[in-house]
C-alpha cells in the first residue's frame, strides 16, 4: 500500500518535471536578452518553478528523494546552460546585426564630385588681365562702396552735373554709394603713386538701370590707366587696339567716336568691328583738372584711361545675346563655360 502510495507520487513528480521542462522548452524558443532574464527568473528564481518542484519533494521516501533530487537539479542545469547559451547567442547576434549595419563594402561604386568651374565672366575678367599684365601693366582694386568724392567730384562731375544722371546709383549714409564705374580707381591709384602709372582695374559696379537685354544693375568695368611724360592719343589707340586682337582675334579692329566724360579731355566711345559696330566703352586724355585735384602737374605729364564692359567683351566673345544670361545661375548656360 505503502508502496504503491510513494510509488505515485514518484511518478507525479517524475511528470511534472518533465512539464517543467516541455514549459522552459517552449517559452525559451525566439527570445529577447530581457525575456530569456525574466524567464530565468521564472524558472531558477527563488519561488520559481524549479524551487517549487523541490518543495513538492516533501511527501517523496527517502529512497527515491536521491534520484529525483537529482533529477530536478539536472533540470535545473540543463535551464541554466540554455539560457547562457541563449543569452551568448543573442549577443553574438546583436553584435553581427552591429558589424553588418557598419560594414563598408569598398566595392560600390564611389560617387563622382562635380567640378566647379570658374564663371564665364570671372573666366573673361583672368584672360583680360593676362593680356594687359603681358603688357607692363599692374592691378589695382578698389571699394565697391565708394566715397561720392571718389566716383564723381574727384572725376570733374560736381554736384548736379547732368552727367551723374546717366549714373544714377545706390546711395549710403554719409555721401557713400555703391560705385558706378571703377573711374574712381584712377583717382585712388594717382592719389597713391607717382607717375609713371600704368594699371588697370576689374571689379564691379552697379547702377539703377532696369535689367534688359543690354543692362542689369549689377555689371563689371575694365578700368585702364596709364600716366606718363610725353602719353598722347595714338598711345590710348595702340593701346586699346593692341589689346583687342589679343582679345578678339587679328583682324578685329577698334573705332574712335568723339563723345564726353567730364573727365577726360578728348573723350571717345570706343568700338570693335566683330561682325559690325560693338560699343565697348569709354576713352580719352585725361583731363588737366583730375590731374591737377591728384597733385600732378599736366604740364609735365599726361594720361589716357578707359573703361570697357566685361559683360560687353564677354557678350561679344562667346556670342552671348543677353546680358541677363550671366546672372540667372542657368547651368544649361553656365556649363557651356566649363573647362574653357
Ligand atoms: N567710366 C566711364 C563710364 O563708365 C567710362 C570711361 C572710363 C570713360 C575711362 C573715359 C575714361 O561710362
Amino acid at each position: 500500500m505503502n508502496e504503491i502510495y510513494f510509488n505515485e507520487l514518484e511518478v507525479l513528480m517524475k511528470s511534472k518535471i518533465r512539464m517543467v521542462r516541455e514549459e522552459f522548452e517552449e517559452k525559451i524558443k525566439n527570445k529577447s536578452m530581457e525575456q530569456l532574464k525574466e524567464i530565468e527568473k521564472y524558472f531558477l528564481g527563488r519561488r520559481g518553478k524549479v524551487a517549487l518542484l523541490f518543495q513538492d519533494m516533501k511527501g517523496v521516501s527517502a529512497d527515491n528523494k536521491k534520484s529525483i533530487g537529482a533529477e530536478i537539479n539536472d533540470l535545473k542545469k540543463y535551464i541554466k546552460a540554455s539560457i547562457s547559451v541563449s543569452i551568448k547567442q543573442g549577443e553574438i547576434e546583436k553584435h553581427e546585426r552591429k558589424l553588418f549595419k557598419e560594414k563598408i563594402d569598398i566595392t560600390v561604386p564611389g560617387i563622382k564630385l562635380q567640378n566647379g568651374f570658374l564663371h564665364v565672366l570671372s573666366q573673361t575678367e583672368l584672360e583680360v588681365e593676362k593680356i594687359f599684365l603681358s603688357m607692363g601693366f599692374d592691378i589695382m582694386t578698389g571699394p565697391e562702396i565708394e566715397e561720392e568724392h571718389y566716383n564723381f567730384e574727384a572725376l570733374n562731375i560736381p554736384e548736379f552735373h547732368p552727367a551723374r544722371d546717366m549714373q544714377d546709383t545706390f546711395y549710403l549714409l554719409n555721401k557713400f554709394l555703391l560705385r558706378t564705374q571703377t573711374s574712381p580707381i584712377q583717382i585712388r591709384t594717382m592719389e597713391k603713386y607717382k607717375p609713371p602709372i600704368r594699371i588697370i582695374a576689374i571689379g564691379r559696379c552697379y547702377r539703377k538701370d532696369p535689367p534688359d537685354q543690354h543692362h542689369f544693375p549689377i555689371f563689371h568695368q575694365v578700368e585702364g590707366l596709364v600716366v606718363d611724360k610725353n602719353i598722347n592719343f595714338a598711345n590710348l589707340k595702340a593701346t586699346l587696339s593692341q589689346f583687342t586682337k589679343r582679345m578678339f582675334g587679328n583682324d578685329v579692329e577698334v573705332r574712335f567716336n568723339p563723345s564726353y566724360f567730364p573727365f577726360v579731355e578728348p573723350g571717345a566711345e570706343t568700338s570693335i568691328n566683330f561682325g559690325g559696330w560693338l560699343e565697348m566703352g569709354g576713352s580719352g586724355m585725361i583731363h588737366p583738372n583730375v590731374l591737377k585735384n591728384v597733385g600732378i602737374d599736366p604740364e609735365k605729364y599726361q594720361g589716357f584711361a578707359f573703361g570697357w564692359g566685361i559683360e560687353r567683351i564677354a557678350m561679344v566673345k562667346y556670342n552671348i545675346p543677353d546680358i541677363r544670361l550671366f546672372y540667372r545661375n542657368d547651368l544649361r548656360f553656365l556649363n557651356q563655360f566649363n573647362g574653357r
